[in-house]
């Protein structure tokens, strides 16, 4: 064997040694290298004759060119088996099961009472809307009929905040009526809205949190009257609370922002400390309404005298409370697991809300 031949052997067994790309790109420098074996070959060839440096260059050139060649195809097949052993490694076992001493998540009854009323409300072909919980004086009270002065802004216990260059207050917004100001002053009439979301007032007791939820109805159009509030809150009312003939009562109040306004009764027992919906001669306020007074109307830039509409506001709280017989408000935000796997709910109940929870929804 010539001594190329010897050469071209060794440097083969050698490119199917290579286990690693490192491994291969020794190999590779030790062959084809400024300083490799195959140069040196190419510098030998001054020191022949002429004739013999001619087929003495062809071979070597012809050497080069065939470990060239396999150093590039142990590359390729390195680099995929590399890759594949990569893929392997990292790959996500999907089929493994959960730990088990996770347990099964539960959703917040508050999450589900507000999945509920809005589900209730899209049946009746109302849009959500959501505004920011911190909001301007004029959006939570100006524009809602309540000036500067007016009572009403003192029974709110709002929170203000740190007054701005211009020396205006932010507020925590104290209720969920301001969306029905921003939706108005963005959107011509027809509206139907139903508005979730957090409030804040400066309270704390058993049925009162600083920060509690409500929500907000809005229904704006050509001829809507007192007989479309009371229809659509009864059907709310009723389907709520799962009782067809749940009675229904509308009393007489006030609120700045809807004339007449009118506070939501339903009927219940008291009898024997313990509360009864749907059932005995007693009553339980649950939300107030109101027709928009037209004064908000043309607030919001509406014309009072083409378009009437009314509204109504609810604690999400205490819906939930009455609902799922949860006595204590605070607990609601104590995010103690054991209160939560006794009142939460295992979230596969939910697809079944998208198709009403009642019949009366729809009508
Ligand atoms: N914003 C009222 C509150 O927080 C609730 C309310 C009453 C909202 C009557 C309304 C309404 O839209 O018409 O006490």
């Amino acid at each position: 064997m010539s001594d190329l031949d010897q050469l071209k052997s060794d440097l083969v067994a050698a490119i199917n040694a290579a286990t690693s790309l490192d491994m291969l790109e020794e190999v590779r420098l030790h062959a084809l290298g400024k300083k490799g074996v195959i140069s040196a070959q190419l510098k030998t060839l001054g020191s022949l004759e002429p004739d013999q440096r001619k087929q003495v260059g062809q071979d070597v050139n012809t050497l080069k060119e065939d470990i060239t060649q396999l150093i590039a195809d142990r590359h390729t097949d390195l680099s995929a088996a590399a890759m594949k052993a990569k893929l392997s490694d990292e790959a996500l076992d999907v089929s493994l099961p959960a730990r088990p001493s996770l347990g099964d998540g539960r959703m917040h009854p508050l999450s589900r009472t507000i999945e509920e009323i809005t589900a209730i409300f899209a049946d009746m072909g109302f849009a959500i809307a959501e505004g920011p919980d911190i909001e301007t004086d004029f959006y939570n009270f100006t524009a809602l009929n309540i000036p500067p002065e007016h009572p009403a802004r003192q029974e709110h216990d709002t929170f203000y905040l740190t007054p701005d260059e211009t020396g205006t207050r932010p507020v925590l917004r104290t209720h969920t009526s301001p969306v029905q100001v921003r939706t108005m002053m963005k959107q011509d009439p027809p509206v139907r809205i139903i508005v979730p979301g957090r409030t804040y007032r400066s309270d704390h007791d058993a049925t009162h949190s600083p920060m509690f939820h409500q929500c907000e109805g809005l229904v704006i159009g050509d001829g809507i009257h007192m007989g479309h509030l009371k229809g659509c809150l009864i059907d709310f009312c009723r389907s709520f609370f799962g009782v067809d003939d749940l009675p229904v009562r509308f009393r007489p109040s006030f609120f700045p922002f809807t004339e007449p306004s009118a506070e939501v009764d339903i009927g219940c027992s008291r009898e024997g400390g313990g509360l009864k919906i749907g059932a005995g001669d007693d009553w339980l306020e649950i939300l107030g309404s109101g027709m928009v007074h037209p004064k908000v109307l043309a607030n919001c830039g509406y014309d009072p005298e083409k378009v009437q509409g009314f509204a109504f506001g609810m604690g999400v709280e205490r819906l939930a409370m009455l609902k799922y017989g949860i006595p204590d408000l605070r607990t609601f935000y104590d995010t103690d697991l054991r209160w939560l796997k006794h009142y939460g709910f295992v979230p596969v109940d939910v697809p079944a809300l998208h198709t009403g929870l009642h019949d009366g929804a729809a009508s």
